[in-house]
């Protein structure tokens, strides 16, 4: 399906009344920036951003029924009100995205298949699909194109699986213990390779334990915040003692940015707070910040569960001026606001 398919696409079945055609006068290699995965949690508010530095964006994104289109079609309305931006519906793969891009674009790969626990079974397929096939798709695309851009693509916390005690470092062997985590290192090999064989600049930026407003449905604070509305128990797994290096989403997405912006030799960093706290810490902020009574229902371990996600962020700090500034206690003030349906998703408020 071409592009106009997509618009079409858009117009009728998502959007509704939002007029999205194409205006016929807009020349080709029109936008500054790329990013797939729009109408998600990270890739949606990193849009804003970039629309916000002064960027013509556009946005790409399957609609994956992982989680429910309509908070997607909200993750979206912000950028949608933006003349700058367009969005088509659609998989990554079978489109030629970079037409519509100007040579030096930035191209921001977040689209994926995300969830450790949902890797395991027959879901993997999904995984191989969005992770692994849908990233070599677009590395095709960009050096068939010619359009010469930065590829910055979100990588995990997920690739380092168990390691030694302490912060983990960008050159300490991979060990994922997920399937998930053994697609989105594939995914960074393959931007080696082609980095390699095609001198493609491609940068993976490895996101550790990301949240805010917008996080998704699956994800632990958002199952929290949920279930304490509902008046049930929150459901813990493992012991609440695992150490988890919680970043603020709107600290991740300057980290992108700034990843995509930045000359530098270095092809990998980790983008996390460097510092963990224990699940029950930040359970305990939640009870304060809710206040509403707290009931915890204790599960075993998942297996694919790291006992600890930390990052050493030296590199991020010194390389891009990566400088989290969001404390876990704002942070999640401001997921409970937009989960009470306070604030509408932004990332202040
Ligand atoms: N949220 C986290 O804590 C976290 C941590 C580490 C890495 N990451 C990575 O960051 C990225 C964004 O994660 P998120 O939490 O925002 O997830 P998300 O599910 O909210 O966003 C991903 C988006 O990609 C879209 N998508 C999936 N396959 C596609 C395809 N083939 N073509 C076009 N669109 C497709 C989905 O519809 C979805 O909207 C992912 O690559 C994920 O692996 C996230």
């Amino acid at each position: 399906m071409g592009l106009f398919g997509f618009m079409e696409d858009i117009e009728t079945h998502v959007f509704g009344r939002l007029t999205l055609r194409w205006p016929p006068r807009l020349k080709r290699r029109l936008f500054d920036s790329l990013v797939t995965g729009s109408a998600g949690f990270i890739g949606s508010h990193l849009t804003e951003a970039l629309l916000e530095r002064g960027d013509r964006v556009l946005g790409v994104d399957s609609f994956d029924p992982y989680y429910s289109a309509a908070q997607k079609r909200r993750n979206l309305r912000r950028s949608l009100a933006n003349p700058a931006f367009r969005f088509l519906r659609g998989p990554i793969q079978g489109v030629r995205l970079t037409r519509y891009l100007r040579k030096g674009a930035g191209i921001y790969h977040l689209a994926a298949q995300p969830g450790v626990r949902g890797s395991w079974g027959t879901k993997f397929e999904y995984y191989v699909q969005n992770n692994v096939l849908a990233t070599q798709a677009l590395l095709e695309e960009v050096v068939r194109s010619g359009v010469r851009s930065k590829v910055v693509y979100a990588s995990s916390s997920s690739i380092y699986g168990d390691q030694p005690p302490g912060p983990m470092r960008e050159d300490a062997t991979p060990n994922p213990i997920s399937p998930y985590g053994m697609t989105k290192l594939s995914a960074e090999h393959m931007g080696r390779l082609y980095a390699r064989a095609y001198a493609l600049n491609f940068v993976s930026t490895r996101l550790f334990t990301v949240y805010g407003p917008r996080q998704r449905p699956d994800m632990a604070f958002n199952r929290m915040f949920h279930a304490i509305r509902s008046k049930k128990a929150i459901e813990v797994y493992g012991d609440g003692r695992q150490l988890r290096d919680f970043t603020y989403v709107g600290d991740i997405v300057d980290g992108i940015v700034s990843a995509g912006a930045t000359d530098t030799e270095e092809t990998v960093f980790n983008l996390g707070g460097s510092s963990p706290v224990r699940l029950d810490e930040a359970i305990a902020h939640i009870r304060t910040i809710s206040r509403l009574p707290v009931k915890i229902h204790r599960l075993p371990t998942p297996k694919g569960d790291p006992r600890t996600t930390w990052a050493d962020n030296r590199r991020a700090r010194r390389e891009l001026h990566f400088r989290p500034r969001t404390s876990l206690r704002e942070g999640l003030r401001r997921q409970w606001a937009w989960q009470s349906g306070e604030a509408g998703g932004d990332l202040v408020g």
